[in-house]
């Protein structure tokens, strides 16, 4: 049996993705937070949501690697008015919930709450929607606006709905920024992970839906390759960078990391030469993304990025399994399987129908 070069990148995303027993705890943690959040009665009447963010929800999250834990980012959205509350006094109302059900497991963050669970973090960021604190006064216009423009973020990309539990008017607060406390900077700042999210489902559309999946892998080479790479970029900046890469139109995984490694290298040789971070603004709120990292940073990871660009475009022009997996080994480690002895059993074929996750290297 013969087999195409995107069952062996199945292969290698299967055992990059978070765990069962990960996802598993994730769900559990989330879904308990969520009805002590709720039947909590001083807390209750200010609650509007609770939604998964970051990595895992944007399905953009790899394992940890060598038995670090996974993280889980979780967004509460509040009533609170920013005009009566500190950013320090918004998380303060927070702890004596946190005490009760998660003591001696949390601990403040600057702009957020990290909970640690047997195998996983949660990271719960506090917000309040000014659309909500504001309702009753320009709120019932604006709601018969939102209920028109219903914000379908959940469809299929997700594992479960987002918004299962929202009544249809609070639609309205998906739509703009929601306001975050920064105690350490003591300001109230604008954040929008539903756009992040809404804009990843789109790029991700647009790449035949490979784009989530070559910024996993990407995570992933930057984890193996760790004692070469600076600290940063990392997470979403990292992400960021590669959805602005990454051409739309890619048909494989391995067309995907190959060409989104070149258009870095391209995009940011000046960049690099001149030890500057280019500057990304976030999708849905005017912030650059980039913001906190380092020009020197930049420059050693763009350096990384081009060796690593040399060798994935080696690899996806090798004509065999055999030439080819030992490079893509390189690039992404051992869990990216190897070509069996011989070459019979695991060589890659010409491309003949297939599950649509199709790569287009000549051998594919
Ligand atoms: N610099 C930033 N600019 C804009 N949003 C950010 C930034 N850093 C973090 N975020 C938001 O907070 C979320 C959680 O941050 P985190 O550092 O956990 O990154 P992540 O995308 O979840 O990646 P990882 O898989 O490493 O956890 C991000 O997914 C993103 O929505
Ligand atoms: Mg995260």
């Amino acid at each position: 049996m013969t087999l195409p070069l995107h069952r062996y990148f199945e292969d290698f995303l299967h055992d990059i993705r978070p765990t069962p027993s990960q996802i598993k705890e994730m769900r559990e943690g989330h879904a308990r937070l969520r009805e002590r959040l709720q039947a909590d009665t001083a807390l209750a009447g200010g609650f509007v949501s609770m939604f998964l963010q970051g990595s895992y929800r944007r399905f953009t999250a790899v394992r940890p690697k060598d038995d670090s834990r996974a993280d889980v980012d979780l967004v509460v959205v509040t009533k609170m008015k920013e005009s009566e509350f500190s950013p320090a006094q918004a998380m303060s109302c927070f702890k004596p919930f946190l005490e009760r059900h998660y003591k001696g497991k949390y601990r403040q963050q600057g702009r957020s709450f990290g909970i640690e669970m047997s195998r996983i973090d949660m990271d719960l960021v506090i917000t309040a929607a000014p659309m909500e604190a504001e309702a009753g006064t320009y709120g019932e216009l604006l709601k018969a606006e939102a209920s028109l423009s219903s914000l379908r973020l959940d469809e299929d990309f997700s594992s479960e709905p987002l918004f299962k539990s929202d009544r249809q008017e609070e639609a309205l607060w998906k739509l703009h920024p929601l306001r975050i406390p920064d105690r350490d900077l003591g300001a109230w700042q604008d954040t929008h992970p539903l756009a992040q999210l809404s804009w990843t489902h789109r790029k991700n559309d647009r790449c035949g839906r490979h784009f989530v999946n070559v910024v996993k892998a990407l995570k992933w080479w930057r984890l193996v390759h760790l004692e070469s790479l600076p600290k940063r970029p990392k997470s979403y900046p990292l992400e960021h960078l590669l959805g602005d890469c990454c051409p739309d139109g890619i048909d494989s995984i391995a067309e995907g990391v190959v060409r989104t490694l070149e258009a870095f290298v391209d995009n940011y040789a000046l960049h690099a030469a001149a030890k500057i971070v280019p500057s990304a603004e976030d999708r849905g709120v005017k912030q650059d993304v980039m913001a906190r990292i380092d020009g020197n940073d930049f420059a050693a990871f763009h350096e990384q990025a081009k060796k690593a660009a040399k060798l994935a475009r080696k690899a996806f022009e090798s004509p065999d399994a055999q030439t080819a997996a030992p490079l893509w080994r390189e690039l992404f480690g051992g869990k990216f399987p190897s070509a069996p002895e011989g070459g019979s059993k695991k060589s890659f074929t010409p491309h003949e129908g297939g599950s649509g996750g199709v790569d287009s290297g000549r051998f594919a």
